[in-house]
């Protein structure tokens, strides 16, 4: 939908004009996969689909809030000093999040104010289509109330709802992608300093295009959580050895000499992928900076091996997509991308191929789950921000 639509859309439902439009990406990474909350690595980028709310200021004490995607919900209206979490709020919650704990920490809001949000990521993609909303939201604050922010407290503020109101227990690599993403680069990030490196992504003749398995996430996030409890434990075991904080500063050759403490293989498993995991994220800079694009598409086909094998987390749609990819000629890698357990996957295309590559994948990928995968080629594009309209 064009911006000019959604600003009619907008005048028309809350009868003012001249509202302000911002905008905040969804994400993919491009490897290190369950390795933020471990202390790690992790290479994603924002992507240009993404999130669109449009914006304005009210003079009393009110949140209104629409989102086109759910116009079933209607309005969601709410007053500033009844923030707390509510079910039946369904998304507004992302929002209403964000004005609760920016509030907490800035004490600045001093108006409610109407917002509709639009959002074009693939539904339930794993594309973070909710630490997009959380972001959009935090630039509209920032700007609506000339707020003064940090853009990386902003991103951690984004965690910090998710975490803490929406009660999924999740590392900071999404929102860090949303909030702090460039143009045609991906971002290292060491996720336990927050240090980071913008790396443009020369793929010369190739595309990266995601594949959506369409499959619901169901158990995504007790799954999630449970990962994360089973990497905790793994590394407890380790630390009755090894000084360390967490798994992101255990070497692969340490890891080796003393995954013997781990005292289930299960446990193991996990810890191993989350060490070598984050070993390829950055020997995968490294290859991508030095132009060896097969040795980085190798490293991404190990990373999907990894997470299927050790970590667990991929399943029959995921695996059944990557492994017809890696099949197709022009394929450089694919691996899946986020959390996993249905979502999407990742591959490296030659151009000239991609629409064989799309035929011959989707056609599999039909056969073997009766379901019907879509393909989009990714664009890299910027992080949160306003949008100038008519110049
Ligand atoms: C989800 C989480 C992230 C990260 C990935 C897995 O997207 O929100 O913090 O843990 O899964 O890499």
């Amino acid at each position: 939908m064009e911006t000019k639509q959604l600003i009619g859309t907008f005048e028309e439902i809350f009868t003012t004009a001249d509202p302000r439009v911002f905008f905040a990406p969804g994400r993919i990474n491009l490897i290190g996969e369950h390795t933020d909350y471990n202390g790690g690595n992790v290479f994603p980028c924002a992507i240009t689909y993404g999130t669109y709310a449009i914006a304005k200021k009210r003079s009393d004490q009110k949140i209104r809030m629409y989102s086109s995607n759910f116009p079933h919900t209607g309005v969601i209206d709410v007053e500033m000093d009844r923030l707390d979490y509510n079910a039946a709020h369904d998304w507004a919650n992302y929002p209403k999040g964000m004005v609760k704990f920016l509030n907490q920490r800035h004490q600045s809001i001093d108006s409610g104010f109407d917002v509709l949000f639009y959002g074009n990521i693939p539904n339930g993609a794993g594309l973070s289509s909710s630490a997009s909303i959380e972001l959009v939201t935090g630039v509209l604050l920032e700007n609506l109330f000339n707020l003064e922010i940090d853009r990386i407290d902003l991103v951690k503020l984004g965690q910090q709802v998710e975490n803490q109101y929406i009660g999924v227990n999740s590392g900071i690599m999404d929102q860090f992608a949303i909030g702090m993403g460039k143009k045609d680069h991906g971002i290292l990030l060491d996720c336990t300093t927050l240090e980071y490196e913008y790396a443009p992504l020369e793929l010369e003749d190739y595309k990266i295009i995601i594949m959506n398995t369409n499959k619901q996430r169901t158990l995504a996030t007790s799954k999630y959580n449970e990962r994360r409890n089973e990497c905790e434990k793994a590394l407890v075991y380790l630390q009755q050895e090894l000084d360390v904080l967490s798994l992101g500063a255990i070497t692969e050759q340490t890891f080796e000499g003393n995954k013997n403490l781990i005292e289930d293989e299960v446990t193991m498993r996990r810890a191993r992928h989350a060490v070598t995991e984050n070993a390829r994220t950055e020997k995968a800079l490294h290859a991508l900076k030095d132009g060896r694009l097969n040795e980085f598409g190798k490293l991404m086909n190990l990373s999907h091996i990894s997470l299927r094998d050790d970590y667990e987390v991929t399943g029959l749609e995921l695996d059944t997509l990557v492994e017809a990819a890696w099949e197709q000629e022009g394929t450089l890698g694919a691996r899946m991308t986020g959390a996993g357990f249905g979502g999407c996957a990742i591959a490296i295309v030659e151009e000239d191929k991609i629409d064989e590559f799309i035929r011959s994948v989707g056609d599999k990928y039909l056969e073997s789950t009766g379901l019907e995968a879509t393909f989009y080629i990714a664009s890299i594009g910027d992080g949160a921000k306003e949008i100038k309209v008519g110049g």
